[in-house]
């Protein structure tokens, strides 16, 4: 599928705001060729190059509602740094993913979120769970795993997965007061 800034959906379609539905495993042939094509996305989309060339918006993930297709399946792509402060990437093609546990504990990114189907920005703390238990099928690594996220990981999974339930990051600010200090929260 060709993805790109032109066909990825944005919040002004309403099919943004559908439920997506568990994906039937082994994948397709169709279903695997879609979640690759996502993961190539976000993969092109941080080389400066592609992306101008192919009117890519760079990201650190894709869920498939975002391509119009309602199926539970996201791609992502995490540069982050480890306790050490030595570089690490997560990347994975997941599919049906399920938070399995969440902190009670928060967190928020301080420069806030973004998304590719939002094309305005919402400024403001979207306010997530700290750390979570994901448990999914990777495509990747082709097993099922169980991904124990926290910082930016963290908060790169719950924004992916709320594409599944139609919600969009900025559901989560406070527009009353969207930078409310959240007692206990680790600034990101
Ligand atoms: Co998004």
């Amino acid at each position: 599928m060709l993805i790109n800034n032109d066909t990825i959906i944005k919040d002004n379609d309403e099919r943004i705001r559908q439920i997506s539905e568990d994906v039937p495993l082994p994948l397709s042939a169709e279903d695997e060729a879609l979640l690759r094509d996502m993961y190539q996305y976000v993969i092109d989309s941080t080389d400066e190059e592609k992306a101008e060339k192919f009117n890519l918006r760079p990201a650190v993930g894709i869920s498939a509602i975002q391509v119009g297709v309602p199926k539970k399946m996201t791609a992502i792509v995490v540069d982050d740094a480890d306790k050490n402060g030595d570089p690490v990437r997560y990347e994975f093609m997941l599919v049906n993913p399920k938070i399995v546990s969440s902190s009670v504990q928060k967190a928020y990114l301080s420069s806030g979120e973004g998304c590719l189907s939002v094309a305005e920005e919402h400024e403001g703390h979207v306010v997530r769970s700290a750390r979570v238990k994901v448990h999914a099928y990777d495509l990747l690594t082709d097993r099922m795993i169980e991904i124990r996220a926290h910082g930016y990981l963290a908060i790169v999974l719950q924004h992916e997965l709320d594409h599944f339930k139609g919600t969009l990051f900025y559901d989560h600010i406070d527009n009353k007061d969207p930078f409310k200090e959240i007692p206990g929260a680790i600034e990101i």
